[in-house]
């Protein structure tokens, strides 16, 4: 499978993708801090046009739709990465939608000159937009464009460039910095200015050697691309590999959701690709970054914002860990091993909070469980379900499959956005044991259904896939669907 050097070009081409993950990160965090800020604008200027005082219930009803409308874009965006990545190719994909963080940014940027409530929101939901078709674009080209033995440590850097944006949004909303009276306009409107980069940068980087002769057919450019991607002369084993999977596609060009759901060779790759996605977000993590203000105040910490701001770097020092270990340890390893020990931390939690008011270590105890529970998410189920979509499918099915994994995950991050605060009223401390629960049937879940795709081609993975769904209808009554007939080849690891 050719050498695995890391040379500059593939580096490049990664780190310019990861600005999307950056800005999908950095619109998310931005406006939990100037909230207060935010509600006295809407205030303001709907004093101005309703010449009368606006009532609290409007004011907090249109700041609730200016955050959660971002997630309603969330969902248009992802589900319409197929619309995209085949007809305009990967790179230019990601190249074309900056238009729309660029539009975004600046009606957020300006809402506050033109007084306008409805600027700032349609910013959000173009901004959201945006996002979703980000949160698809950015782990299909890094899959597609890494050697084998390196995939999973690169799809971890979409991760990465997550958490560093929530952080980079953290540390400017503060009031010293962006997060102040005068300057939130700028704050939300920084986003065009990697949008910006981004654009500049990205026709330096090469389009996706898979499309250009899975989709294109062009072998010249697929041999050139991946000559200077991967730094090896000699790319006949790999481009070979790629014919194969593109001959096997010629019967599956375009799958649409339907075929997915379908196909007895897609639905165990689709069932896990939604399951794993769900795991990210059913495991609670935005439930605890959203409590944990409230708890580091409880806990007698001055300004709990920092405490935030620390949860954030500890974020992003695990995700780098994990970028090391994703390749040694395997997904479904640190997968379950992420799940395992935020189910403990989160009955840590519980238990802590239950007693926090008996013995004040308890706060301690508390702070140590929600730091070493972000610690576990960013080891496996923060990163890895992003990228597994991309392992677990072939060319064909693959841009459907990231719309409806990333459609899953915005849409039960959203739904536990609106729930959480409900749950965590009715249930106090208890709330984390739903989440415990959850954690502890995902872990089930990925020891027995989720594969491990470390160090095996796209071709290798799609096939065991085949095989198993053969044999299913073999073994079961009637004929299952016609597939190229091939059986599945024994994993093939060379790292
Ligand atoms: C809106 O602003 C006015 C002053 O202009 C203030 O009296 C009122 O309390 C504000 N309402 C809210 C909900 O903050």
């Amino acid at each position: 499978m050719g050498t695995q050097k890391v040379t500059p070009s593939l580096i490049f081409a990664i780190s310019v993708a990861t600005i999307g993950s950056f800005q999908f990160g950095y619109n998310t965090g931005v406006i939990n801090a100037p909230e207060t800020i935010i509600k006295d604008f809407i205030n303001y200027t709907l004093e101005e046009k309703l010449e009368d005082l606006p009532t609290v219930g409007l004011i907090t009803a249109l700041w609730s739709l200016s955050v959660a409308i971002f997630s309603v874009g969330g969902m248009i965006g992802s589900f319409s990465v197929g619309l995209f990545v085949n007809r305009f190719g990967r790179r230019n994909s990601m190249l074309m939608v900056n238009l729309l963080a660029i539009a975004g940014a600046c009606l957020m940027g300006f809402c506050k000159i033109a007084e306008s409530v409805e600027m700032l929101i349609l910013g959000r939901l173009i901004i959201g937009i945006f996002c979703g078709l980000c949160t698809g674009f950015v782990p299909m080209y890094i899959g597609e464009v890494s050697p084998t033995a390196l995939r999973g440590a690169f799809g971890t850097l979409n991760q990465l460039g997550i958490v560093v944006g929530i952080l980079v949004a953290q540390i400017f909303g503060l009031d010293i910095l962006l997060g102040s009276d005068e300057l939130w306009p700028l704050l939300l409107g920084f986003t065009i200015i990697p949008a910006i980069l981004q654009s500049v940068a990205l026709p330096f980087c090469p389009e996706s050697p898979r499309f250009l002769l899975i989709n294109k057919n062009e072998e010249e450019r697929t041999k050139e691309v991946l000559q200077r991607l991967w730094g090896s002369p000699d790319v006949t084993e790999d481009i070979q590999e790629m014919k194969e999977e593109s001959i096997r596609m010629s019967q599956e060009k375009q799958v649409t959701v339907l075929e997915l759901f379908r196909s007895p060779s897609y639905q165990q790759p689709i069932l896990i690709s939604i399951v794993l996605q769900l795991s990210q977000q059913l495991s609670g993590i935005n439930a605890v970054f959203y409590y944990s203000t409230g708890i580091f105040k409880d806990a007698g910490v001055q300004e709990p914002i920092y405490a935030t701001i620390g949860a954030g770097v500890v974020n992003t020092i695990f995700t780098i860990v994990s970028v090391f270990l994703v390749e040694r340890a395997g997904r479904r390893t640190l997968h379950m091993i992420g799940l395992g020990g935020m189910a403990f931390c989160s009955i840590l939690m519980t238990v802590s909070l239950l007693l926090k008011d008996d013995y004040e270590a308890m706060s301690f105890v508390c702070i140590a469980a929600i730091l070493i529970y972000v610690a576990f998410f960013e080891i496996g189920p923060g990163p890895i379900p992003w990228f597994i979509v991309t392992e677990l499918f072939s060319q064909g099915p693959r841009p459907t499959a990231m719309a409806v994994a990333g459609c899953s995950n915005w849409t039960s991050n959203f739904l536990v956005g609106l729930l959480f605060p409900s749950a965590a009223s009715y249930l106090g401390a208890y709330v984390f044991i739903i989440f415990a629960a959850f954690l502890v049937i995902f872990l089930v879940f990925t020891f027995f259904k989720v594969p491990e795709t470390r160090g095996r081609t796209f071709d290798d993975i799609t096939r065991a896939f085949e095989g198993q769904a053969q044999e299913a209808s073999r073994s079961g009554k009637g004929p299952g669907e016609i597939n190229s007939g091939q059986p599945a080849k024994e994993a093939t690891t060379n790292v």
